[in-house]
């Protein structure tokens, strides 16, 4: 059966989607601090937006920026070289972690590797995702995109966090972790999250709803991480409309993409713009640990279901249970 309610809102952010002209200037060259001494991780790393941000950090100064992607038969050399192009600077502090987030044991392989090299960790921006894939369940059997977009990247997060919280203790830290939803959480299925179909491929519904139900765990997720470790500053937020290799994707498949496309520069942006929400998230000085941001500094635009408190504490013991026992040995 047609979930009216989801399709008009997969419509309205396709045609309607939030501009990333509104909301506070941000300019990545004048705003960012510099980043001296910091390790930076991105998750995504090697798609359009995450390589921008990696690209950005890496041009303030940073110790390390890692780029974290799914592993590549070149080590991830080419999106390194690429990057340390970008930047102007051979040398360029930056460096690739293989990690499939749809696997348990690859998130601990890529955590365990981490954790080898470096001592801190200043910033996470869990950036990967997936929208327009075929049904499919993850490793350990969650659905994909759920279990990529959301579940991978609460795992990560939890094996880093004696890291992160370490680091917070250090002279002039500012932890941040910045977690990569969408306005596209609004098309999530009734109830925002459905827990008893977090395993198998929940075909049922379309694949634009479990993506959006991806996303309202991940502002659940910051809200609920925020809450529990004062000591960082943790938020969720949405890039604005970008074509992407997401994007490009989704104009191969679906027929209101691929109407649209001829029309999408008048209300997409470039990588470069679509940014700077993520690092005005990551560097800014207002930002308010917990909040959701549509697009940049806007807070408190998320969905009355992306809202309730009772979802998101439920979410957070929901993944207490997932996770119980995964530990780096
Ligand atoms: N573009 C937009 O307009 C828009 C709007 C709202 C939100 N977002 C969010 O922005 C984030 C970045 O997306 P993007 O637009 O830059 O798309 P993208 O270019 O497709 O980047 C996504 C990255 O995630 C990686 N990835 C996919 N599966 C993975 C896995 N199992 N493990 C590790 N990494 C994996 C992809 O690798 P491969 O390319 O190798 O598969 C890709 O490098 C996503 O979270 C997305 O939901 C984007």
């Amino acid at each position: 059966m047609v979930d009216f309610q989801a399709l008009i809102a997969s419509a309205r952010v396709t045609l309607l989607a939030s501009g990333n002209q509104r909301g506070i200037a941000f300019d990545a060259a004048r705003d960012i601090p510099a980043q001296t001494g910091k390790v930076i991780l991105v998750t995504g790393g090697a798609g359009d937006l995450g390589r921008t941000v990696a690209t950005e950090f890496a041009r303030h100064g940073p110790a390390r920026v890692y780029i974290a992607d799914l592993p590549r038969e070149d080590g991830g050399a080419s999106v390194v070289a690429a990057v340390r192009a970008a930047v102007g600077d051979e040398n360029a502090p930056v460096r690739y972690l293989g990690v499939d987030l749809a696997s348990f044991e690859s998130i601990k392989t890529a955590v365990r590797e981490f954790c080898a090299a470096e001592e801190r960790l200043d910033v996470a921006v869990l950036n990967a995702g997936i929208m327009r894939v075929r049904p499919g369940v993850t490793e350990e059997g969650y659905e994909i995109a759920f279990g990529i977009n959301y579940l991978g990247h609460a795992l990560l997060t939890r094996l880093l966090m004696p890291t992160l919280l370490r680091t917070a203790e250090l002279p002039g830290a500012d932890v941040r972790v910045v977690a990569v939803s969408s306005e596209g959480h609004n098309m999530a299925p009734k109830g925002g999250i459905v827990f008893d179909k977090l395993k198998g491929t929940f075909e049922e519904i379309k694949y634009y709803q479990r993506y959006g139900q991806s996303k309202v765990a991940i502002i659940g997720f910051a809200r609920e991480l925020a809450q529990r470790h004062p000591q960082i500053k943790v938020v969720a937020v949405h890039p604005g409309r970008i074509i992407t290799g997401m994007a490009h994707g989704l104009q191969k498949e679906s027929l209101l993409f691929k109407v649209t496309a001829p029309i999408s520069p008048l209300f997409c942006v470039s990588p470069e713009i679509g940014v700077r929400n993520h690092l005005w998230a990551a560097t800014g000085a207002d930002v308010v640990s917990g909040k959701y941001y549509e697009p940049v500094g806007v807070p408190d635009k998320e969905t009355t279901v992306a809202k309730d408190t009772e979802l998101s504490k439920k979410l957070w013991e929901w993944t207490e249970k997932a996770l119980e026992g995964i530990v780096l040995e």
